[in-house]
């Protein structure tokens, strides 16, 4: 059978998890293997409150037994812990693939600590290849298209059954194709400053720990021990 690299890092990541802790669940396919484990750990008498990063990850939640609150109720969130699309080695991360990036922005701001899980895969030199997914609001949206075409960042309407694809908060995702050698910050600065935009799938620098499925088990890295690190 294949090594699983996204449960071995989903599964490792369970190990920052301790009593009486509010949590920040992930979403997607690596995140998955988290919070199946935290269920586990729930049935065997963990005590802790989730706060989930997305519907799907709230319906699973719910169903291994985990108690979730909601994120207006909490004040801050110990550890959050979430998948990644790609990550450099100074922790600029995209992350929004599964859609959930506004959620997931909202829990990691809230945390005190953030852990990024990920198979191998995902470790890049530079970010930009993984088309940058930006939340939009549907009122205005076409005008919205316009704008970040204008930017020059190739903006494609993310579709699900030949639809307009919807988020967990009503609103449209455009993918945006940058190339991985354009200037995060420079990018950020246009999209915050583009009308219509909600948020976007940059995580610059907001990570404390990645966790990282490899064959040989999981590596952790803070943002020193990363620098050493070949890709
Ligand atoms: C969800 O919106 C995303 O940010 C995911 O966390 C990210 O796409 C990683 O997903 P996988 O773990 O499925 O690769």
């Amino acid at each position: 059978m294949p090594i699983n690299k996204k449960k071995i890092a989903g599964e490792k990541a369970t190990e920052y998890i301790k009593d009486g802790m509010t949590v920040g669940l992930g979403t997607g396919s690596t995140a998955k293997y988290l919070v199946e484990k935290v269920g586990e750990m729930v049935k065997n008498g963990l005590k802790i409150q989730a706060v989930a990063t997305s519907r799907a990850t709230e319906n699973m939640a719910k169903e291994l037994g985990i108690s979730l609150v909601d994120v207006n109720d909490v004040d801050y969130i110990d550890v959050a812990i979430d998948g990644v699309d790609e990550i450099d080695r100074d922790f600029n991360a995209t992350k929004g693939g599964g859609g959930a990036l506004f959620r997931e922005k909202i829990v990691a701001s809230l945390a005190k600590k953030v852990i990024w899980i990920m198979d191998d895969s995902k470790l890049v030199e530079s970010i930009g290849e993984f088309p940058l997914p930006v939340e939009i609001l549907p009122y205005g949206y076409k005008a919205t298209f316009k704008r970040l075409k204008a930017l020059g960042y190739d903006p494609v309407m993310r579709l699900k059954n030949n639809e307009l694809y919807v988020t967990d908060n009503g609103n449209y995702i455009a993918d945006l194709h940058i190339g991985s050698h354009a200037n995060s910050d420079d990018i950020k600065q246009k999209l915050d400053n583009t009308v219509g935009v909600l948020e976007t799938g940059q995580f610059l620098k907001m990570c404390d720990y990645i966790v990282v499925g490899t064959c040989n088990g999981a590596r952790v890295y803070d943002a020193i021990s990363i620098k050493q690190e070949k890709f």
